[in-house]
């Protein structure tokens, strides 16, 4: 009998994890929620508010699941690993105090300082006129970098050039709560320069096991410009991640964040997504994230070289027996799609041709993300669309697979950048 398996999301993200759990050498029989018409043709999809850690439960119960495995940061933020535990149900991701490590960027800062992580040098202000003064007393220099305290969509980040912008964005947080609750409290902190790695982890409460490191995009434009989005682009590996910086990673960041959590009560159970920066004066942290990156996930899961649910399982359960993942040697670029307006508004409904020709590139695999079926037609429906993730024996083969597939691709409005991976092919910071 195959091991049933629920995803929860909806993502370009998830449906990497699906397709890669229901293929060897793992088999599963996969589940996915709410999913989209992507996951649909590797994963049976169902209904579901990820906000409802009750409903969740109710629903692996109904449907007999082995292990459910959290894709967003949303059904952790609410207790879902909190509520299958009292169940003892196997899910693998954070409870909601471990997940603080995301959902609180004032935890998170706290918590580096409590246990020695190097990370940008910083203050927490509880007031507007507290992270006022701080602003004005100059301690932090400018640039200064002001991050609404809980969840804001990607949006909570300010980099402030001068003290007028500073204080502009600590009234716009505090005064007119543009984050709502989130920008409560504010992190202001000295901004760091370096080139940014995602480092990925398998965790399970007392062990952390390297699944990977990426690079990825996150400004919707060519050369990094304009507005950040949830990312538009990611490759696999970094460069830059070489054995040495690897292995301090490992030891200046990695375990003393797993060993603090289990040392203060919530142990770290999930996936962990450290974002750093490599400055002149080593890796510091920017934020950690409780689940895979999306697009990073599609680029990052393929490199997996051995079954991935014998592992997600044992670290579920809090027994990770082995000590490295093997990883393929293959490059991987992941390009995504996204819609006109992206990503201040985003249009939906049109119809998306070439998904199939696409897929039929060699070294071509296409996730979807907003898409909907509508009429048998296959249209859009949210800001990124879909991932087009390219494989090679190296980074311009992978490149340039990706590429070749994403113009099979059309819709009316579709937006990307033509300059993904490209950071990897000669690294000059
Ligand atoms: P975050 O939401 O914390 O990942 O921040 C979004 C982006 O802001 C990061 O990917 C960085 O590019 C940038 N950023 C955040 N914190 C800093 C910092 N202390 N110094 C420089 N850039 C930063
Ligand atoms: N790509 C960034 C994230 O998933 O948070």
């Amino acid at each position: 009998m195959p091991m049933r398996v629920l995803v929860l999301g909806s993502g370009a993200r998830e449906h990497a994890l699906a397709a890669r759990l229901a293929a060897p050498p793992d088999g599963a029989e996969v589940l996915c929620a709410p999913g989209n018409p992507g996951i649909s043709q590797v994963a049976r999809t169902l209904a579901a508010d990820l906000g409802d850690p009750e409903a969740l439960l109710a629903l692996a119960v109904r449907e007999h699941v082995d292990l459910t495995i959290v894709g967003p940061e949303l059904p952790l933020s609410v207790g879902v690993a909190d509520r299958f535990a009292a169940d003892g149900r196997l899910l693998f991701g954070p409870t909601r105090a471990a997940a603080a490590l995301e959902t609180s960027k004032a935890f998170a800062k706290a918590f580096m300082a409590r246990h020695g992580v190097p990370t940008a040098r910083f203050h927490t202000a509880e007031s507007l006129e507290d992270a006022r003064s701080v602003v004005r007393s100059g301690a932090f220099g400018f640039p200064v970098v002001l991050k609404a305290d809980g969840l804001a969509a990607g949006k909570g980040v300010v980099i402030a050039d001068d003290r007028a912008a500073a204080e502009a964005a600590i009234v716009a947080a505090m005064g007119e709560r543009r984050f709502g609750t989130a920008g409560d409290r504010l992190v202001i902190e000295e901004c760091l320069s370096g080139p940014e790695v995602s480092v990925f982890f398998v965790c399970d409460g007392a062990r952390a096991l390297p699944i990977g490191a990426a690079q990825d995009h996150k400004r919707i434009f060519d050369d990094d410009r304009g507005p950040n989005t949830g990312g538009m682009g990611a490759f696999s590996p970094s460069p830059l991640v070489d054995g040495p910086l690897a292995t301090r990673i490992m030891a200046e960041i990695i375990e003393p964040v797993v060993g603090g959590m289990a040392a203060e009560g919530h142990p770290f159970r999930g996936f962990l997504y450290a974002g750093l920066m490599l400055t002149s004066s080593g890796p510091k942290v920017i934020e950690f994230n409780v689940r895979l990156g999306d697009p990073e996930a599609q680029v990052i899961l393929p490199r997996i070289d051995e079954p991935l649910l014998p592992m997600l399982a044992a670290a579920a359960a809090g027994d990770l027996r082995q000590r490295t993942c093997r990883l393929g040697a293959d490059r991987f670029a992941g390009v995504v799609i996204a819609s006109r307006g992206y990503p201040e508004s985003s249009e939906s409904g049109r119809r998306i041709d070439g998904i199939d020709a696409a897929e039929r590139v060699p070294g071509v695999s296409v996730y979807h993300a907003g898409t909907a079926r509508r009429d048998g037609a296959l249209v859009t429906a949210g800001g990124r669309v879909l991932t087009v993730v390219g494989r090679g024996a190296e980074f311009p083969e992978a490149i340039a697979r990706a590429y070749a597939g994403v113009l099979q691709i059309s819709f009316d409005g579709m937006q990307y950048r033509r300059d993904i991976g490209r950071k990897a092919l000669g690294y000059r910071g």
